[in-house]
């Protein structure tokens, strides 16, 4: 037997709860022809799986109650039944919150050399091909662009500034509290950071981009983006990642926080706001598989983590997303 987590309520409209998830033990299933089953070593956490619980993604299958949590992980293969994996290989995908899942060969991918097991939900997730796509495609850095982020000392954020560094930005951060101000400043090399929680936004984005803002990278929506869309330099581009903040309200309720009041902002900068949703942008997915490899082999890239243990803990260690707990990405160690 084996232990899962799987989906018992939908967290919508209000923050995630201990009742939302049910752990349960199921038989382990032997792989078929064309699948391998799995030892988990790592989960990896992303705030989508908030709103994949409440099926409000479109770009993942619907999620059943009693169903097994959807979630990105490391594992090692421990029994193949497909040519292309042999029992020791570690690989990811999309493996769910179980110890032991079986699951079709062609879902999971095996690691590169020199890319450690922990990394590779940071380096080939959500996480860091959002980030080089989302920079690279949607905000088109130029050297000597100003760039801002929000939420910059998460996951995704941490490697948008390091990237935007590369690409030759001078790059601002905005996180919660003065510990993730200084690991963007004192560890990744961000040329400023703002703690939100601590400081007044709008005075300090004028005191440290006095020129205004060139991209504008926003994971976290509500005050935040209305704030920086009133500092936008000539020609700004607004990339739309994330908006945490609205996560835990229902976009139907009359509770959801308004729009950014300065949107009006973007006519007198000629700015553009966009979109991106990584789904948009698989064939551009080896470019940024290479580009990550290559800067992480290279030692530019440095990927902070926040390691939880044991997978009981699997609940709580979604929430510490939506609470802030988190610096860099969120994983737990399973085995
Ligand atoms: N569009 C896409 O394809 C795509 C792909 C991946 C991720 N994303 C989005 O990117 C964003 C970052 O994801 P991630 O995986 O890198 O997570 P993350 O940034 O590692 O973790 C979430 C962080 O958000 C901040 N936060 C939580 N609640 C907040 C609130 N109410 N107001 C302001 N900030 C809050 C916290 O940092 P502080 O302590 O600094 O507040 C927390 O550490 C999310 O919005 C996610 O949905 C989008």
């Amino acid at each position: 037997m084996q232990r899962q987590w799987v989906v018992a309520r939908r967290p919508s409209g209000r923050p995630l709860e201990d009742g939302d998830f049910e752990l349960v033990e199921a038989p382990v299933r032997a792989p078929r022809e064309g699948e391998v089953r799995l030892t988990t070593l790592y989960l990896g956490f992303d705030p989508a799986q908030k709103s994949w619980m409440e099926n409000l993604a479109t770009y993942v299958a619907p999620v059943e109650i009693g169903g097994v949590m959807p979630g990105l992980g490391v594992g090692v293969v421990a029994e193949s039944r497909a040519p292309a994996f042999v029992a020791g290989d570690i690989v990811w995908g999309m493996i769910g919150w179980e110890e032991q899942p079986t699951v079709p060969a062609a879902e999971v991918w095996k690691l590169p050399p020199e890319v450690p097991a922990s990394a590779a939900l940071s380096i080939f997730g959500a996480t860091g091909r959002t980030a080089y796509l989302s920079l690279m495609k949607v905000g088109k850095p130029v050297a000597g662009d100003t760039l801002v982020i929000s939420g910059a000392a998460g996951a995704t954020g941490s490697l948008v500034g390091q990237i935007g560094k590369i690409a030759g930005c001078r790059v601002i951060g905005i996180a919660g509290g003065p510990e993730k101000c200084a690991f963007l400043t004192d560890q990744l090399g961000f040329d400023a950071a703002i703690d939100y929680k601590n400081e007044k936004v709008r005075t300090r984005l004028r005191e440290l981009a006095p020129g205004g803002i060139d991209i504008f990278f926003d994971n976290v929506g509500g005050d935040i983006l209305n704030t920086a869309l009133a500092q936008l330099a000539l020609k700004a581009r607004v990339v739309i990642c994330g908006a945490i903040s609205r996560y835990n309200f229902d976009p139907r309720s009359p509770e959801m926080p308004e729009g950014p009041r300065n949107y009006f902002n973007v006519v007198f900068s000629g700015a553009t706001i966009q979109g991106f949703l990584m789904p948009q942008y698989e064939s551009d997915y080896p470019e940024a598989d290479r580009r990550l490899v290559g800067w992480l082999r290279a030692g530019r890239l440095i990927l902070g983590e926040d390691v939880q243990v044991g997978f009981e803990n699997a609940p709580s260690t979604l929430r510490r997303l939506f609470e802030g707990r988190n610096i860099g990405k969120q994983l737990l160690k399973v085995a």
